[in-house]
């Protein structure tokens, strides 16, 4: 596997791992709200910055097109549902954004446990074979 593909993997590791500190976090709620509170504050900060604006820009803008250089076909499988997953996962910071300003903490943890499954479940990275890469 070619290096840049590789820390990509390795990117999207760290991103899932993160995503188990959130749902290991819940256990927070009621017993230290400020310290969930603080906890998903930082989370929030990762996603966005390294996950959203790190991460995923290098697919989008690099790697992305070349899969599509090389494989045309793979712009309306692969890469469409790549892209849906990078939208869906925007959506749901957003979603657990707004619910944490109002401080609506056990609600926070659904968001983060729907978030953990798209990381964990839909994500077309674990299922695709080294062929598909450029
Ligand atoms: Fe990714």
């Amino acid at each position: 596997m070619h290096n840049a593909i590789r820390s990509l993997y390795d990117e999207h590791e760290m991103i899932v791992e993160a995503t188990e500190v959130a749902k290991e976090a819940a256990a927070l709620i009621g017993t230290d709200d400020a310290r969930y509170a603080s906890t998903v504050k930082n989370l929030m900060d990762f996603f966005r910055t390294y996950a959203d604006g790190y991460h995923h820009h290098k697919e989008e803008e690099v790697l992305f097109p070349l899969m599509l250089e090389s494989n045309e076909m793979l712009g309306d499988g692969v890469l469409k549902e790549m892209l849906e997953n990078h939208a869906d996962f925007r959506e749901m910071l957003d979603g657990i954004q707004r619910i944490w300003k109002r401080a609506a903490y056990p609600k926070c943890a659904t968001g983060w446990r729907a978030t953990v499954k798209l990381c964990w479940t839909t994500s077309p990275w674990r299922t695709m074979r080294s062929s598909t890469w450029p």
